[in-house]
């Protein structure tokens, strides 16, 4: 067996770990294994590139690299708080696209130096112009998006220039003709870096104008043009394995955008387009607020006392209070007493998709509890007691009945239809789409403030007490 054929056919047994590791991570319980497979793809896959001496000249770069990016890489994965993980996956895309422009732009240069100008062939110059062109788009617009994810004063609001789509679509045509004259020219370096600065500033402009509340979206696309950069570069540099993983990447990263539009109630041409619905929330916290009633963990062991039914509604502060242990206690504390107790997971909840899933098999609540949005909403009118921990764009009525919000439309967890909501935050601080929530408000509802943690611990504390 050559050489060769043991290179092909280790890239063939990784593309095939990559498709099972991807099944895998399609359900909470085998999502471990599916990581640990995926990752087992690609050393297969970095180990045989290593060993392709046809192709490598010297190992100091690489070693260097590798050194650099797996330091850095364990520094992160070590230190990055649990809550910070949807800034670092922008940050993971944008870099994936900035790599694809570097080695496009690489293998331009050392194709127009060993070979000389016009030796390059029209299909390889066409998939050199898409590397650059998905590249920078995905570099820039996932920097603007990390930006916004780290709430970040310059992107806080959707910023839109007059004529914004009508620029969108001039730069749209001058990257079409870029691209012409790069595949004309058989390989100007100049069209290449005018593809590459045009893109950049498509993509910084592609994701300005959306709303915070939106940016789920944004990041699956993001994800997905990550993957087409990369399957770009995979046919630049004749890597089969390269083009099967960037196209397993943009192809599940386009169905989690679907999931994201269906899950926002957006549609995925005015994602694509990056125009957003919905301006500005109009409303006044002062007046929303006006009859907001606090309650004491003591008078939520109480009411809890007498609930048949009771939801939980996990939100980004559970997260960022990381209380899910102590909702653990709290729901074991409930059961006990004969209650039924059922979380109800909405599908943007938190920071990133399936966000709080992690957080709640992280305190071993069993996926049969939790409850996809579509299935709990029909029934709320039947639950005695909800309890929003530190969520907040995710049961806010406003959705539905403000059509100016930058939330209009999303489906929400009707919360405000239960018999009693217990909202625990720290604060009537808005949550990312930095809107006012009626329901704080609301008849029905009573506000329990403090650090998600601590107040689900004191109800525990109360609950046993009275037991
Ligand atoms: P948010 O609307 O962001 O609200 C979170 C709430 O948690 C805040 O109002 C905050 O209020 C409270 N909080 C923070 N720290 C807390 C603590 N230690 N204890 C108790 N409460 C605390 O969260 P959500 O309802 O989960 O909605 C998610 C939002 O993020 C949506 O707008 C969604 O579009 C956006 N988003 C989602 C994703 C994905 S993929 N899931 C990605 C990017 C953006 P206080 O400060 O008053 O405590």
């Amino acid at each position: 067996m050559t050489i060769e054929t043991i290179i092909k056919l280790s890239y063939l047994v990784s593309a095939i770990l990559f498709i099972f590791g991807l099944k895998k991570m399609s359900h909470p319980r085998t999502a471990v294994q599916g990581n640990w497979l995926g990752a087992a793809g690609m050393f297969v896959a970095l180990a045989v590139t290593l060993f392709d001496r046809s192709s490598i000249h010297g190992y100091g770069f690489i070693v260097l690299g590798l050194v650099a990016g797996s330091a850095i890489g364990a520094y992160f994965a070590k230190t990055v708080e649990m809550t910070a993980m949807p800034q670092m996956v922008a940050l993971f895309n944008g870099f994936g696209g900035g790599a694809s422009i570097l080695v496009a732009g690489a293998e331009l240069g050392k194709l127009l130096v060993h070979q000389g100008p016009d030796s390059a062939r029209s299909d390889v110059l066409i998939a050199t112009a898409a590397s650059g062109l998905i590249g920078a788009v995905t570099f820039w617009g996932s920097l603007v998006a990390y930006g916004k994810l780290q709430e970040l004063k310059v992107f806080r609001k959707p910023l839109s220039l007059p004529g914004h789509q009508i620029v969108n679509g001039g730069l749209a045509v001058l990257l079409a003709l870029l691209t012409f004259w790069l595949v004309q020219s058989g390989g100007s370096v100049s069209a290449y870096v005018l593809i590459c600065i045009v893109s950049s500033v498509l993509g910084v402009l592609l994701v300005v104008p959306i709303g915070g509340a939106d940016m789920p979206v944004v990041i699956a696309l993001l994800n997905s043009y990550s993957g087409l950069a990369a399957a770009a570069t995979g046919f630049v540099i004749d890597n089969s394995v390269l083009i099967i993983a960037g196209s397993l990447v943009g192809a599940s990263g386009v169905i989690l955008t679907q999931i994201m539009c269906k899950a926002m109630n957006r549609s995925l041409t005015n994602v694509l387009f990056g125009v957003m619905e919905g301006g500005g929330s109009t409303a006044d916290a002062d007046e929303v607020y006006a009859n907001v009633r606090s309650t004491s963990a003591e008078d939520v062991a109480m009411i809890l006392e007498t609930a048949q039914r009771v939801v939980v509604v996990p939100g980004y502060g559970m997260a960022v209070a990381q209380a899910q242990h102590a909702v653990r206690d709290l729901a074991n504390i409930l059961e006990k007493r004969g209650t039924n107790v059922e979380f109800a997971i909405h599908p943007v909840a938190g920071r990133m998709p399936g966000h709080m899933n992690v957080l709640l098999a992280e305190a071993d609540i069993p996926y049969e509890k939790l409850l996809e949005m579509d299935q709990i909403n029909p029934t709320m009118e039947t639950v005695d007691v909800a309890i929003v921990i530190g969520a907040n764009d995710v049961v806010n009525p406003v959705a539905r009945t403000d059509p100016n919000s930058p939330i209009a439309g999303m489906p929400i967890i009707d919360v405000d239809k239960a018999r009693t909501v217990i909202v625990i935050k720290r604060s009537l601080s808005p949550g990312f789409a930095q809107i006012p929530n009626p329901l704080f408000a609301a008849d029905n509802a009573l506000m329990l403030f403090g650090d998600g943690k601590q107040a689900v611990l004191e109800i525990v504390t109360a609950l046993k007490e009275n037991m």
